[in-house]
């Protein structure tokens, strides 16, 4: 295991700003995270599916009401169609293990209709918010549960590209949404992952007000340092800030995701 100080020099790409005092083994294990994409064949451990749902459980949850499901996918035909329907990640292909996330308002839903109990608080944006929190936090614990282990993970958002054929596929009843897939699996030691660097941490962290005053000259420094990011990995790009702004161009950025808030709509959310 390398040094906290090392792992800090990978995430940022400079040396670390402060002094790491207080490190722990589950620090390190969140630190050391890389997105891995090639994978050996080999299934997760039996009974490991379950322990990473266990953690997922143990999130916190949004007043309790534990609003998410998952849906574990290792049938290889049907991880092909949601792989084609994720704009053919070909990850999805080969992790032998693919885990669909849900924001689920479908079983309190059930669970009103049951005890004839008036549920319109459901139609509210505010509780599709609180759903795709607590899948989002589920979810998290899960990949940190499975990095742990040994395991690499990959989220999948291109699950909303068509979230009512991601819908179909998974059989899921109105109110529930695939909000990420996330594939795992043993990575391929042939092909290793290096941590991708963050930005500086004085960017994203304020004290007691907004403060942008060192922004500029942060992502300039952040640039350089992504540039030699992606020139040692041979992958294309200068910069983070060519790699980022044509994300958020505009519409024809967003991979049909322009029209969820139409699509939630037609998977039965209020969103009111
Ligand atoms: C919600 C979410 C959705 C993502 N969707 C995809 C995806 O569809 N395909 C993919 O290859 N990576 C996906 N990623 C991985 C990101 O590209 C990755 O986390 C980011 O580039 C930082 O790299 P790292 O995870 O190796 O640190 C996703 C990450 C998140 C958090």
């Amino acid at each position: 295991m390398p040094s906290i100080a090392d792992v800090l020099q990978a995430r940022y790409g400079t040396a670390p700003e402060f002094v790491p005092e207080a490190a722990t083994d589950t620090i390190a294990v969140q630190l050391l995270h890389r997105s891995v994409r090639s994978f050996k064949p080999d299934a997760v451990k039996p009974g490991l599916l379950e322990l990473l749902v266990a953690a997922a459980q143990s999130a916190p949850t949004s007043s309790h009401l534990q609003a998410w499901s998952v849906v574990a996918v290792q049938d290889p035909a049907r991880k092909a169609r949601l792989a084609k329907l994720a704009g053919n990640q070909k990850h999805i292909l080969e992790a032998p293990l693919l885990l669909m996330w849900l924001a689920d308002l479908s079983r309190l839903r059930r669970t009103g209709q049951d005890r004839k109990a008036v549920t319109d608080g459901l139609d509210f944006l505010e509780m599709f918010l609180v759903a795709v929190m607590d899948a989002t936090l589920a979810a998290q614990n899960a990949a940190t549960a499975a990095e742990s282990n040994g395991l690499g993970i990959c989220y999948i958002g291109g699950m909303r590209n068509h979230p009512e054929q991601v819908a179909a596929e998974l059989k899921l009843p109105p109110e529930t949404f695939a909000v990420f897939g996330m594939v795992i699996g043993h990575p391929d030691p042939a092909k290793p992952t290096q941590i991708k660097p963050r930005l500086n941490l004085k960017t994203v962290l304020s004290h007691e007000t907004y403060d942008t005053s060192r922004e500029k000259e942060s992502i300039a420094q952040f640039d350089s340092v992504m540039g030699q990011f992606y020139h040692a990995q041979s992958m294309n790009g200068d910069s983070w800030t060519e790699h980022a702004l044509p994300r958020i161009h505009g519409p024809e950025s967003l991979s049909n995701r322009e029209r969820l808030n139409e699509a939630l709509r037609i998977l039965g959310f209020g969103l009111k």
